[in-house]
């Protein structure tokens, strides 16, 4: 008997892979009532009574290993390895499931859009800058707290190396290498030794634009500015450019629109004034023509600079700069139907 149940176990064990049809085949030959570990229990009556008690376990322990080895079949089969029979070719394909575009990628591309319409083309800078392309030449004072160590991370000292603020400094790489008339758009991404809160963050984004060329107003600024507020935020929305004060922007100003949320009617996201803050502006100072080498009795120009993450918040309501980072799919799928 003994030799019986081994030669069972050694053949089930042959068996790696089989058909759903083959697995039942299986079944009927080992475990139905004529089968063959069923064979064995009924010879095991004839056992001699000192054996009774060791093959009785043997039996047992084959009995429930075939059983294990036979269902393990049938789950690979249902799964379809080894089951051509159970193949449909009709079934609809599992759904591909499609990444999503970042709502800061979303954004920045519709602003760019936008300035794209009136003929702004795209420029970009480095992030690892000199102190002259972020300050210097931006027209920041030698004692500008931006400068400081507290807002600025600093790569080395003198000579100063370090991550942009602002992409303000791609204005003066473009104006040092082209002649006017220039009309730029800079997307990119900026650094601030921020703590990280809900409404800070050491590293954001930024779209910055700038128009140089003979006889460029505030008026071109401002109608500008107009345009895309309303392509941006609706045919309604409203603008409001307060004075405002920037070293590399004379005069300056900072556009606010009409809060987009409660339209204008006050709500608490305005703070009860009906106006958000979106951008700083202003006509680019004759010192900041003249660093980089153009004449400003001839030329003038306007610029303005805008954080991606603030009108992405206008427009989708994020209530924590952190998400924009933290890549939470739950975050990141919310923004699947806004391609
Ligand atoms: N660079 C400014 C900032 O980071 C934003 C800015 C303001 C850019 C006014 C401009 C401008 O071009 O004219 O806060």
């Amino acid at each position: 008997m003994i030799n019986k149940i081994n030669e069972i176990r050694a053949q089930i064990d042959a068996v790696t892979s089989a058909t759903q049809a083959e697995v039942e085949a299986l079944r009927i030959k080992y475990l139905s009532k004529k089968g063959a570990v069923s064979a064995l229990m009924n010879d095991f009556r004839t056992v001699p009574a000192e054996q009774k008690r060791e093959l009785g376990q043997k039996l047992n322990e084959l009995k429930s290993y075939v059983t294990e080895r036979i269902n393990a079949l049938r789950d690979n089969a249902s799964s379809g390895a080894g089951d051509a029979d159970m193949l449909d070719l009709t079934r609809t394909a599992a759904p591909v499931r499609l990444g999503t575009r970042h709502p800061l990628s979303l954004v920045r591309e519709q602003i760019i859009d936008i300035f794209r319409r009136l003929g702004f083309t795209i420029a970009e800078g480095p992030e690892i800058e000199d102190d002259w392309h972020v300050f210097e030449s931006l027209n920041f004072a030698a004692d500008h707290p931006a400068r400081d160590m507290q807002d600025t991370f600093f790569i080395s000292r003198n000579p100063d190396v370090l991550l942009r603020t602002h992409t303000s400094s791609v204005q003066t790489r473009v104006m040092t290498s082209q002649k006017p008339p220039i009309r730029i758009i800079c997307p990119g991404r900026v650094y601030r030794n921020e703590a990280i809160s809900a409404r800070a963050h050491c590293f954001f984004h930024q779209v910055e634009a700038l128009y140089v060329d003979r006889h460029v107003t505030f008026a071109d600024l401002r109608q500008t500015l107009l345009y895309f507020a309303r392509e941006m935020f609706g045919p309604d929305t409203q603008i409001r450019l307060r004075p405002s004060y920037f070293p590399f922007t004379e005069p300056s100003a900072e556009m606010d629109i009409s809060c987009n949320l409660c339209g204008g009617k006050g709500c608490s996201f305005c703070k009860g004034t009906g106006w958000v803050e979106i951008l700083g502006c202003g006509m680019v100072d004759p010192a900041v023509l003249e660093a980089c080498g153009i004449d400003s009795k001839e030329y003038s120009g306007f610029a303005l600079g805008m954080g991606i993450e603030r009108i992405t918040n206008l427009k989708y309501q994020v209530k924590d700069l952190r998400m924009f980072s933290e890549n939470d799919i739950r975050f990141l799928e919310e923004f699947t139907a806004a391609h």
